[in-house]
């Protein structure tokens, strides 16, 4: 990830200066990569913490521009996989698909420099849970989880049609987790998502 900030820093730096405006009606599509990395408390548990680590997988936005400012934008990605850990040992693992919808606030700055914020709706969909080490035979499951989200993001044009784009965002996602059936309780995963890529303008 920090070589993929560097080059983009360096094609910054090295791009033209043409200012950028979106209009009414444009599509920007965004592609990169997207690292899911859960900020939460996970769940507390007599013998321990049960938290998620972080993945990272393809992400994609699309933003539709109703006015010159305000976009309207989904966030899907190829599904994450999380290893789920209890004080660290590998218990089990899942894999979730976040689609995010949110509506952009896109700063126009006069320059290719085109910041933008954004507040919406995160829904999560947990599958493919396993367990593992010493839960292995049990089954667990996972609640889907419909939250806030909220982002910051910039577009850095290179030319009328494409531009680097950086963007992070945070959902608010808490999966209430059952054992055998039996609910354990609530686990917090609010996770960072940080993507990374190209935007391109129809
Ligand atoms: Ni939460």
């Amino acid at each position: 990830m920090k070589k993929l900030v560097a080059a983009c820093l360096i094609a910054m730096v090295s791009a033209g200066s043409q200012a950028f405006a979106y209009e009414a009606g444009d599509i920007v599509l965004r592609v990169g990569a997207a690292q899911v990395d859960p900020s939460g408390d996970g769940l507390d548990i007599v013998s321990g913490n049960i938290n998620a680590d972080d993945d990272t997988q393809l992400g994609l936005s699309a933003s539709y521009m109703i006015t010159n400012s305000v976009g309207v934008a989904v966030l899907a990605a190829t599904p994450f996989k999380h290893d789920l850990t209890l004080d660290g040992t590998i218990i089990g693992e899942t894999k979730h698909l976040p689609p995010t919808v949110t509506v952009q606030y896109h700063m126009d700055t006069g320059s290719p420099f085109r910041p933008y914020a954004g507040a919406g709706f995160n829904y999560t969909q947990f599958f493919s849970e396993e367990t593992k080490g010493p839960l292995t035979g049990t089954n667990l499951e996972l609640s889907h989880s419909f939250g806030l989200a909220a982002e910051v993001g910039f577009d850095y044009a290179i030319n009328q049609d494409w531009a680097l784009n950086a963007a992070v965002y945070y959902a608010d996602i808490d999966t209430t987790a059952k054992l055998d059936g039996a609910e354990l309780g609530d686990v917090e995963i609010d996770p960072w998502v940080y993507m990374l890529g190209a935007s391109y303008k129809f």
